[in-house]
C-alpha cells in the first residue's frame, strides 16, 4: 500500500473520487467532468477569485483552482472532518491557489473574506434553514453567483416565512458529512428562489438547467448576476 493511500484510508469513508497521477483514491463518484463545473466556467469563464460554498471534499474546489487563469479559490466548509479531507486531496494534488475554512455559513460574515468575481455554490442552499440570510449577503461579495439547489415542488410548499414559500426537510445531524449544521433546512420553491434572489439585489437571474427528475427532488442550476443587462447591452461600455 503507498502513502497516499493509507493516509485515504485514514481519513475513509470518502463521497467522491479522486485521480491523482494516474491513481484512484477515496469513494464512489468522480467529479471529473461534472456539467456543473462545465456550466460554472460558461457563466464566468474570466473569473479569477472565486469562492466555493460547502466544500465538502475538495471536488470541484481543486478543478476550479487548477482552470488557467484562477489565481485563488476560497473554500467555506463548515465540518473539520470535510476539511481535513480536501487539505489531503490539495496536498496530493499540488494545487496551491486553493484555502479551506471552516466556517458556519448560517452565521459567517462573507465580507471579511474580501471580493471575489463569482460564488460557486453547490449543493448547500437546500441545507440551510434561512437560505435567504445567505442570498442576502451575496450581492456584496460577488457581481456573479452560480448555483445548483434542490427545490421544494410547489405542490409540496407548506410553509411562508419571509415572505418565501417552501417545506421543511429534516437534515441528517452533524455526524452526516453531506448534511446541514442546523436540524432541519428549508426548501424553497423555484419561483420563492427567484424572488429571493430578486429581491437580493440579482437584476439577472438565469434558469440554466432545470432536472426534474433527480431523484432526491427538483434541482435547478441557476446563473445571477447583479448587473440586470450585460454591458454592451446596457450601454456601459464602448
Ligand atoms: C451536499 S454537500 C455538497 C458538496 C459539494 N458542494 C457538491 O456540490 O457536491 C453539502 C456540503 O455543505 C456543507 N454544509 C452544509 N451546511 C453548511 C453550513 N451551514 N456551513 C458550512 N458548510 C455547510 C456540508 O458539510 C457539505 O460539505
Amino acid at each position: 500500500m503507498n502513502e497516499l493511500t493509507a493516509a485515504f484510508d485514514r481519513l475513509a469513508p470518502w463521497v467522491f473520487k479522486f485521480r491523482i497521477r494516474d491513481q484512484d483514491y477515496g469513494g464512489a463518484i468522480s467529479a471529473l467532468g461534472d456539467e456543473r463545473l462545465e456550466r460554472f466556467f460558461c457563466f464566468a469563464p474570466d473569473a479569477a477569485r472565486v469562492l466555493e460554498l460547502g466544500s465538502l471534499e475538495g471536488a470541484h474546489t481543486v478543478q476550479i483552482a487548477a482552470r488557467p487563469g484562477m489565481t485563488e479559490v476560497v473554500a467555506i466548509e463548515g465540518r473539520a472532518a470535510n476539511i481535513a479531507k480536501a487539505s489531503l486531496v490539495q496536498r496530493a494534488s499540488g494545487i496551491a491557489n486553493a484555502e479551506f475554512v471552516q466556517a458556519n455559513l448560517e452565521e459567517t460574515d462573507l465580507a471579511s473574506f474580501g471580493r471575489f468575481d463569482a460564488i460557486f455554490c453547490s449543493g448547500l442552499l437546500y441545507h440551510l434553514p434561512e437560505p435567504w440570510k445567505l442570498v442576502e449577503a451575496l450581492p456584496a461579495v460577488a457581481p456573479k453567483l452560480f448555483i445548483w439547489t434542490h427545490y421544494a415542488r410547489d405542490a409540496e410548499a407548506e410553509v411562508i416565512s419571509h415572505g418565501l414559500r417552501g417545506k421543511i426537510f429534516v437534515e441528517s445531524g452533524l455526524e452526516e458529512p453531506l448534511s446541514g449544521m442546523s436540524p432541519t433546512s428549508m426548501w424553497l420553491t423555484l419561483g420563492s428562489l427567484i424572488t429571493a434572489l430578486t429581491r437580493s439585489g440579482y437584476g439577472s437571474v438565469h434558469v440554466l438547467h432545470n432536472d426534474l427528475t433527480h431523484p432526491n427532488g427538483p434541482a435547478v442550476t441557476i446563473g445571477a448576476t447583479t448587473s440586470a443587462l450585460p454591458p454592451s447591452i446596457s450601454g456601459g461600455e464602448g
